[in-house]
């Protein structure tokens, strides 16, 4: 499996391949790779002849107190995990190469990037939404696979690919999840012994508002009120939101429901030592089909899908 570190070499190979008539996936990553990327990589293998991974850590979607530092740098490993699956191609490119001295381009969504994340990381969308139409123009890829763990992320990323009229088809794929339902990231590694049980108190919140709806409530009151009994059970941790909102503008639903409705969750867990950030947060989401009838069971094999 090949590495390539410069956009021009990337757009290259890209035409050579648009050329022979193969379709391209891009799996664009920030490295650290867990089972969720694997899986974006084999969603990638279904769509598509040619399989590339990106990975790149990227610095402007990192807010003045977050966890670039610390965040983990795994390359050996991560082009290994991309061998053993059939990645035809790494891309890593230099962070000089794609932020050249002086750069002063930037993409934002407006409104969508406000609510939920980014609310307490308000430039964070403005990074993703940056590098993400870096890495189209240098991979011209025909389909790009994210993870629906990051909802707001990958609603972002459809606006930006119709706005802007990129010819890229974006994939979204299901969150994967560890044996006990918390959702896979990267970032879990930091909770500890103590908190890391409670972390499933997301999952039990999305599974009781689910239930809930399923069975008729329609009430954001009510629900509200079931996922904060859900979530206070995670005595460690602080709720950063608990919303539920429209899948598509992202919108606040504040009263009653009338059709799918997303439930987005993010809670903030204490990192006790110093060796990594202070505190860690972890997200995750379900659309709701609001009204529906069948019960479902929300175990590991229907919730799966993906981060970083
Ligand atoms: O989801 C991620 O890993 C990153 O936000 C992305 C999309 C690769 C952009 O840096």
């Amino acid at each position: 499996m090949e590495v390539v570190r410069h956009a021009k070499e990337l757009q290259h190979r890209a035409d050579e391949l648009r050329a022979a008539g193969r379709r391209v996936a891009l799996v664009p990553t920030m490295g650290a790779l867990h089972e969720g990327h694997l899986e974006l990589v084999r969603e990638a293998r279904r769509k598509a002849d040619v399989v590339w991974v990106s990975i790149f850590v990227n610095p402007t979607q990192f807010g003045p107190n977050e966890d670039l530092t610390s965040y983990p740098r795994t390359f050996e490993e991560d082009c290994s995990a991309c061998t053993w699956e059939g990645v035809d191609l790494v891309f890593a490119p230099n962070p000089e190469e794609f932020y050249p001295e002086g750069c002063q381009t930037w993409v934002e969504v407006s409104e969508l990037s406000q609510p939920l994340c980014g609310a307490t990381r308000p430039t964070h969308f403005r990074g993703v939404s940056t590098i993400v139409p870096k890495l189209f123009l240098a991979a011209k890829p025909h389909i790009a696979v994210f993870g629906e763990k990051d909802f707001q992320q990958l609603a972002i990323i459809r606006r930006l690919t119709r706005d802007l009229c990129f010819d890229v088809e974006i994939i979204g794929v299901p969150t994967v999840r560890e044996s006990d339902g918390v959702a896979l990231s990267s970032r879990n590694k930091w909770l500890d012994g103590k908190r890391r049980p409670q972390a499933t108190a997301l999952l039990h919140a999305l599974d009781a508002a689910e239930l809930a709806v399923r069975a008729g409530v329609k009430e954001v009151f009510q629900l509200d009120e079931i996922v904060a009994k859900e979530l206070a059970m995670a005595k460690d941790a602080q709720v950063d939101y608990a919303e539920f909102r429209d899948p598509e503008t992202l919108e606040p639903i504040l009263h009653e429901l009338n059709g799918p409705v997303l439930l987005a969750l993010a809670v903030f867990f204490p990192v006790p030592g110093d060796k990594g950030p202070d505190r860690v947060r972890l997200i995750d989401n379900r659309v709701l089909p609001a009204g529906a009838a069948r019960i479902p069971r929300n175990t590991k094999s229907n919730t799966r899908s993906t981060n970083r």
